[in-house]
Order: structure tokens, then sequence, then C-alpha cells
């Protein structure tokens, strides 16, 4: 029997402007998984510890995703898989996410690597189907290639890694509620504006010039969401106030994390980033609401080895 543990990271998608096209891999905020190549054909969970998920393989994301990547591997092979979860479920910080694409980037790894990390990308994304409803890669995609990506099309899947500047660092405040994707995607109309959309895709190639430029002032400016955040803020309490407060302490931008209810601010420098957490700290002590806050460096490497 061969084993791997592994550090499966948290992730922010969307980054405001990006809907289902961009995110970005968090250090410090993570599953853990431990994953057993065996003998009895099959895929089984065998442990699942910090979350009431099911043990069933086909309704599990990190069971589905591993059933997608053997189907194409093609021979008879055993996993068993044990998931520690650190990540809440439903909260915006890529939850689902990082358990399908630990579970592949470990079975691949203990295979010998037959397949590249972009298309574990395309197994990982069968268990956001499941999660969500809708296969979006803007999650599995930085949690399996680290730093920031881009999903440059869906069909056919085309994912870009991008820069990741040095001195970039996440603030995270995580509200206790949880705030099911499915659910919040059903609160988006399917129509947007030209204007809009101009205003939007501009916005998204600024923010890739801004990274590989590593054009900080101009990452800050396009962090704007002019077509998701303003139906989706409602979801969240306090919101704009958390938003208003990242920016006063400093930020380069700030908004809703993935589906929410978490929210992001990006900013230059850890002091900066500690700052913004304080006056998020501050902001949310007043709702009365149960809440935690993240400060991570992007992880340029995605999910890492803790033990072989
Ligand atoms: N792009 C997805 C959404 C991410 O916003 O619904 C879910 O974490």
């Amino acid at each position: 029997m061969k084993s791997i543990k592994v550090f499966a990271p948290a992730t922010v998608a969307n980054l405001s402007c990006g809907f289902d096209v961009l995110g970005c891999c968090l250090d410090t905020v993570g599953d853990e998984m431990i994953i057993h190549i065996t003998s009895t054909p099959g895929v089984r969970i065998i442990k699942i510890e910090g979350a009431d998920l099911p043990l069933e393989t086909e309704k599990n994301v990190a069971g589905v995703a591993v059933q997608a990547l053997l189907a194409e591997y093609g021979k008879e092979i055993g996993v068993e898989i044990e998931i520690f979860k650190k990540i809440k479920a439903g909260s915006g910080i890529g939850s689902s996410a990082a358990s399908s694409a630990g579970a592949v980037w470990a079975v691949n790894h203990l295979l010998g690597t037959p397949f590249s990390t972009y298309k574990l990308v395309e197994f990982a994304m069968v268990g956001e189907k499941l999660a969500s409803g809708n296969a979006h890669a803007d999650n599995v995609a930085p949690a399996l290639l680290g730093g920031f990506t881009l999903v440059r099309s869906y069909t056919p899947l085309d994912v870009i890694k991008l820069n990741n500047p040095k001195d970039l660092v996440m603030t995270v405040i995580h509200p206790q509620i949880e705030v099911k994707t499915s659910d919040s995607r059903s609160v988006i109309k399917q129509n947007v504006s030209l204007k809009q959309a101009i205003n939007q895709w501009g916005n998204v190639g600024g923010l890739v010039a801004g990274l590989f430029t590593e054009d900080y002032d101009l990452i800050g400016r396009s962090l704007e969401d002019v077509i998701i955040e303003p139906m989706r803020s409602i979801l969240i309490p306090e919101f704009q106030k958390v938003k208003d407060t990242a920016i006063r302490q400093g930020a380069l931008g700030c908004g809703i994390s993935g589906s929410g209810p978490s929210i992001f601010a990006l900013s230059k420098s850890m002091n900066t980033a500690q700052k913004v957490a304080q006056g998020i700290n501050e902001v949310y002590k007043k709702t009365g609401l149960d809440f935690d806050i993240h400060i991570s460096k992007i992880n340029n490497q995605g999910v890492k080895i803790m033990e072989l």
C-alpha cells in the first residue's frame, strides 16, 4: 500500500471582476487529506473528520473526482481517502474544491504523475459539479496550480496560470453563516447589459495585466465587479461596511470571495493585511455573528505534500 498526506488549500474565486474565470490560492488555510493506493479496486472514503459530509463515494466530491481520474487511467486499482476538513462547507473559500483537488493531486502523485496538473483540473471539476450543480474551475484551478489562475475558456477547457506578485497578501473574513453556492448562483440574473460587460472585461484585462506587470495600483483599480456583487452582496451582513473599512485601511481592493459569505481584501503588504483584519474585526464584532478572519500570502504551489 502506498500513502501520502497532503495539504489541500483554500482558494478565493472570482476576484471581483472574474466570475467563474479568476481565482487564487491561499497558504495558511486548507484541509488535510491522506490518500492510500490499495490492490482492492474501487474508491472508498474511509474517514471524514471536521465536517458532516457523505462517506458514499458517489455523493462525495473527492470520491467522484478520483473516480473520474481512474476512469481515464484505465487500470484497476483501489483508492482509500481520509479527509480532515478545516475549511467549512458553504464558506466561499473553496471547501469542495480543496477536497476534489487534494484527492486527484495525491492519487496522481502516487501513480507516478500519469496526468498533467492541467488535466487534473478537469477531474476535480467533476467534484465541483456534484457540489454546486455547475462544473466551474475557478477554485480547483488555483488549488491545483497555485498562484493566480484564469479560465480563458470552458469549451474547450483552457486554464492559464498567471503571475503572482510577491507582495500580495489576502485578508479573508468568514462570517459563520452558510451560503450554498447553488443558492448564491440562483440569485444571479442570466443577462448582462453591454455597458456592464464592457466595464467587466476591461477590469479582467486590467487585473491580468496588473498581475503580470506587478502594478499594484492597476490590480487595485481592476478589483471591481459591476455584475455579480450588487446581486450577491445582499446575502452578506455588513458587506459594504467591511469593504469601505478594508479600503480605508489601505487594501488594494475588496469583494465577495467566491459565492460568499466570505469577503476578501487584497493588500500589498502583511502590515496592511493585518490593519485590514483589525478594521473588519471591529465592524464584525458589532454584528453579534461568529466569524473567522484569515490572513494569508498567496500559495504559488497549490496542493502540497505533508508526509510521504
Ligand atoms: N465562481 C463560483 C461562483 C465560485 O461564484 O459561484 C464558487 O466558489
